[in-house]
């Protein structure tokens, strides 16, 4: 049986101290669940704190976002061997904060995908619509391209994770509709099926909280929750979680 991911998108948010007292006071009440997995983006600095909260641990963390070489004159830049080597199983890829503020594109999410599979994590690819491409009905088109190149220098026959979140979701407090959701999720699996040969986890991510998990979890390919807003307190990530 394949896994459900809760996954949580710090952002820039938490100091090291701040993460500290969230991990401490988050393993006093987490049990693990044989179905369920539980991952963390902290902000980089944070990573060290989490290798040695999480040492014994089934709690998985990695980075928000990495570079594609692996060490050189990148200033400012952080390699997936660095993350690797703070014991980071898992990297975000193309979150459409990074790609609107930062002007991430598609070309740079296969060479960050390829980097990191090349490294032995595992990325987190993020496709997503903004309001007016869903607006004029160029949802599923937006998330084809987001795939087709992102996915170019994908290895498949290593671990993989897509997240569907539509821009308009994220910090909003706007949730997609379960048929918005549904309607995506199914595209992504289909298409994934038929040009790669391959079943990807597929999480949503936009608005998720401790009210609404329960109701998107029922959703039909929903195989993980991406999560922002709500991973940053210990309550509503163990209730999303499940215990
Ligand atoms: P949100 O963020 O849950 O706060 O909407 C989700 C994300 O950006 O991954």
């Amino acid at each position: 049986m394949k896994k459900f991911i809760v996954a949580g998108n710090w952002k820039m948010n938490k100091t090291s101290q701040e993460a500290d007292a969230f991990l401490k006071s988050l393993l006093e009440k987490l049990k693990p669940k044989a179905a369920r997995e539980l991952l963390l983006f902290p902000s980089f600095l944070s990573l060290p704190t989490f290798q040695s909260a999480l040492a014994k641990s089934f709690v998985q963390y990695g980075g928000q976002n990495c570079y594609f070489a692996n060490m050189g004159a990148f200033t400012g830049e952080v390699s997936p061997t660095m993350l690797k080597a703070v014991g980071a199983t898992h990297c975000l890829v193309g979150h459409s904060e990074r790609r609107t503020l930062f002007g991430e594109t598609n070309l740079d999410t296969a060479k960050k995908i390829q980097a990191l599979q090349e490294t032995g994590l595992t990325p987190v690819l993020c496709v997503g619509e903004t309001e007016s491409e869903r607006t004029n009905n160029t949802t599923l088109a937006v998330i084809e391209k987001q795939l087709i190149e992102g996915l170019s220098q994908s290895d498949f026959s290593k671990p993989l994770i897509l997240a569907y979140e539509p821009v308009w979701a994220i910090g909003t407090g706007k949730v997609a509709t379960a048929e918005n959701i549904r309607e995506v999720h199914a595209f992504i699996h289909q298409f994934c099926e038929q040009k790669y040969k391959i079943q990807l986890p597929i999480l949503y991510g936009g608005s998720v909280n401790a009210k609404n998990c329960r109701e998107l979890e029922a959703v039909e390919y929903v195989n993980g929750f991406l999560i922002g807003g709500a991973s940053l307190d210990p309550e509503s990530l163990l209730t999303i979680y499940g215990g």
